[in-house]
């Protein structure tokens, strides 16, 4: 970012990677370029998911390009500030959330501005307030793209869902039900009601041994979000390897699964809006913070125990 635009702006931001202390409120960011495809949108809330402190460690460096000062974040609900002249979807004044995963990593959500591909983007379900529809896009896309893309889940299907009380997982429960399958959760006893109440059939504790050993029969399909040693147990706890789906585990492949990397996906996200507008779809926030406290935000996500989600909001 040089000094070729002109306005300012207000935004969370960091120079170099590590850990939550390169994270600093800013009020000189250059307000960002709208090209030909881009919806410029004025962020009321941006959620927080785990990639965004991988990011920041550094952890992408090789998979996306990086321009510093970098802002965090993908996960946005707003209103549209102006749009570039390809942009035929979206005009200012719409209200609109998205998962904005662009091509490099520089403009992210956690500023007053953000520009949005309008592929990202979708109407916001009137039903979701902005907290609640900033908080979706990421997870929500992870869980409908693993459960409808990678596993086939349909009426009447056993699915299990590892690490059933996070923001990837409560969201591929409800959308399991919708969907029309029987679903078993993993989550610590603590999480147990929070699981019941997203509509599992079942709950499993994950610290009281194998989760194949907790299982009455092997089940129709697994969505993985733990690896390691939980993956490395899933043919146990499914009938067809081929229906395990892993988003933390690219080991699945050679397992005969598949691995998913979520994608920005208009379509998708209108089917998660029509859900949340249906009823089918909640968002619990697990706490809001205002945009100055990212690093507490980041830091809670990093903790590992989230249950729900966590956001910034800023109006
Ligand atoms: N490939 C992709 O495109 C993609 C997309 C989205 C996310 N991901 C990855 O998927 C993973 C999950 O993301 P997320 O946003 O859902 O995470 P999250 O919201 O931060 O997950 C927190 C939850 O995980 C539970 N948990 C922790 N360890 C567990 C275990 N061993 N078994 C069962 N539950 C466990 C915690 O419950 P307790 O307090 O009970 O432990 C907590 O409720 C992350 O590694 C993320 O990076 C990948």
């Amino acid at each position: 970012m040089g000094d070729a635009y002109g306005e300012r702006m207000r935004g969370m931001a960091y120079d170099r990677f590590g850990d939550d202390d390169v994270l600093a409120l800013r009020d000189d960011l250059p307000e960002p370029p709208v090209g030909p495809d881009v919806v410029l949108v004025r962020v009321h809330a941006a959620g927080v998911n785990p990639v965004d402190l991988g990011i920041r460690a550094g952890g992408l460096a090789n998979f996306f390009p990086h321009n510093f000062p970098i802002i965090p974040g993908w996960d946005v609900a707003g209103v549209v500030e102006a749009v570039g002249p390809a942009v035929v979807a979206f005009a200012p004044g719409d209200e609109v959330f998205g998962y904005v995963r662009r091509d490099d990593v520089q403009w992210g959500t956690a500023a007053e501005l953000v520009p949005a591909p309008q592929r990202c983007l979708a109407h916001k379900p009137a039903s979701l307030s902005f907290a609640e529809a900033g908080a979706l896009p990421l997870a929500g896309l992870t869980a409908y793209q693993a459960l409808t893309e990678a596993l086939d889940v349909g009426e009447g299907d056993r699915v299990l869902v590892h690490r059933a009380s996070g923001g990837v997982g409560f969201n591929a429960v409800q959308i399991a039900v919708a969907l029309g399958a029987h679903v078993i959760g993993t989550a610590s006893p603590r999480n147990h009601g929070f699981l019941r109440d997203a509509g599992c059939a079942e709950v499993i504790d994950y610290s009281a041994g194998p989760i194949s050993a907790q299982l009455s029969e092997p089940v129709d399909a697994v969505l993985d979000l733990v690896g390691g040693a939980t993956l490395a147990d899933a043919p146990k706890q499914v009938r067809d390897v081929s229906r395990i789906a892993s988003v933390v585990d690219p080991a699945v492949n050679g397992m005969g699964g598949r691995y998913v990397f979520v994608r920005p996906e208009q379509h998708d996200l209108e089917e998660l809006g029509r859900m949340a507008d249906a009823g089918q779809l909640r968002v619990p926030i697990a706490k809001a913070f205002p945009l100055e406290d990212l690093v507490a935000a980041h830091r809670l996500v990093g903790e590992g125990h989230v249950r729900g989600k966590v956001v910034v909001t800023l109006r």
